[in-house]
């Protein structure tokens, strides 16, 4: 069989930060970056990069061939491994993998590795998966290759993605809906230059202090409380003020995600204003709230509002990466160079920005 092309798109989310780790909602686009693999049958799985370096050279099942597998390699082995526990028959894949998505800012570019190797391994083997089994086959793959316990965000908007759309996904019944993103409004992201990486992150002690609040809450259903419940049921000192605050940030920013799906469905002006509040209340929930910012995003989120931005906030996991401004399409190119300048007077880190548009999830190319 000859040499296929398959692509899995990187995502930006819009809002709905850490919700996945409760089952709550997100809505995140998928982007026009993404990862490429060009690849046709074979025995064993073989696949070069020339950008990420090095190859990843393993059984079909994703067994290592010799030595300890290592670097991006881990999530190609672990993808494979998940799909064998699934049934996949061992049937290998060599070829190429490219990437158009800058690594370590927060865009899920692992994630789209694990998405794009899954396709790929899926299609050789004539073993076809629903999109989101395949979504979660990567997000084990993700648990077993680095150990982050993270949500099904970031697999289940690069198979679900939608050009124009975001997705409103909720992540505890998986059900889903798309939200048109108005045409006037372009997407444009913006990396810190501060790298971040999952494994690395506060990410795990965070989902766990989620945890040991939702286990403080004996009898509430923390699906069902409000804001002002919380903070009572932390002033009567039913919750520790650590587990309070992670809380808050959950319970508030599901409701964003809601408020935010409506605003965007009617972008009148006054809509369009309240985005940008709601954007600010996500931000600032984030930095104080569930503690995930860093003083480069707080920066590049006040000089996106400053050059007039409708709407500025963090994304993605924290702790570095990027964030996520809604601008008026005309005005994109020119914010985002202003932005770029600006922070690069502030600091020593270079920023760099991306104008992007929502598109298509996972497929072959050919
Ligand atoms: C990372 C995780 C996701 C999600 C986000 C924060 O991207 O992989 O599951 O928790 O952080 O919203």
């Amino acid at each position: 069989m000859k040499t296929q092309v398959y692509w899995a798109p990187g995502r930006v989310n819009l809002i709905g930060e850490f919700t996945d780790l409760s089952g709550g909602p997100v809505l995140p686009a998928a982007l026009d970056l993404g990862v490429r693999i060009d690849a046709a049958p074979a025995k064993a799985i073989s696949l070069v990069s020339h950008e990420l370096g090095g190859a990843a050279e393993l059984a079909a099942d994703g067994k290592p061939l010799e030595g300890e597998t290592d670097g991006w390699a881990r999530y190609v082995a672990a993808v494979a491994i998940e799909l064998a526990l699934l049934g996949r028959p061992a049937v290998g894949l060599e070829g190429e993998i490219t990437s158009t998505l800058p690594i370590g800012a927060g865009l899920s570019s692992s994630a789209a590795l694990e998405v794009a190797v899954g396709l790929a391994l899926c299609t050789v083997a004539d073993f076809p998966l629903e999109p989101m089994e395949l979504a979660q086959a990567a997000r084990r793959a993700e648990h077993r290759a680095v150990g982050v316990p993270c949500g099904i965000l970031d697999q289940a908007a690069s198979v679900l993605g939608r050009a124009g759309n975001a997705t409103l996904l909720e992540t505890g019944s998986l059900a889903y809906e798309y939200v048109p993103l108005p045409e006037e409004i372009a997407l444009v992201i913006v990396d810190s230059g501060v790298s971040r990486r999952l494994e690395s992150s506060g990410y795990g002690a965070r989902r766990d202090e989620l945890e040991r609040a939702f286990a403080a809450l004996s009898g509430h259903d923390p699906h069902e409380l409000t804001v002002a419940e919380i903070d009572e049921i932390a002033h009567s000192g039913g919750l520790d003020p650590i587990a309070a605050r992670r809380l808050r940030h959950v319970v508030g920013e599901s409701e964003r995600v809601y408020e935010v799906a409506r605003l965007l469905r009617d972008p009148s002006a006054a809509n369009l204003q309240r985005l940008g509040e709601v954007f600010r209340e996500g931000h600032e929930s984030l930095r104080l709230d569930w503690e995930a910012t860093t003083p480069e995003l707080d920066l590049l989120v006040e000089l996106a509002y400053e050059q007039g931005a409708v709407a500025a906030r963090m994304t993605g996991g924290g702790f570095g990466g990027s964030i996520v401004v809604l601008a008026r399409a005309k005005e994109a190119p020119a914010l985002a160079d202003a932005v770029v300048t600006a922070y690069g007077d502030r600091g020593d880190t270079p920023a760099r920005a991306y104008i992007c548009r929502a598109s298509d999830g996972a497929r072959r190319l050919s």
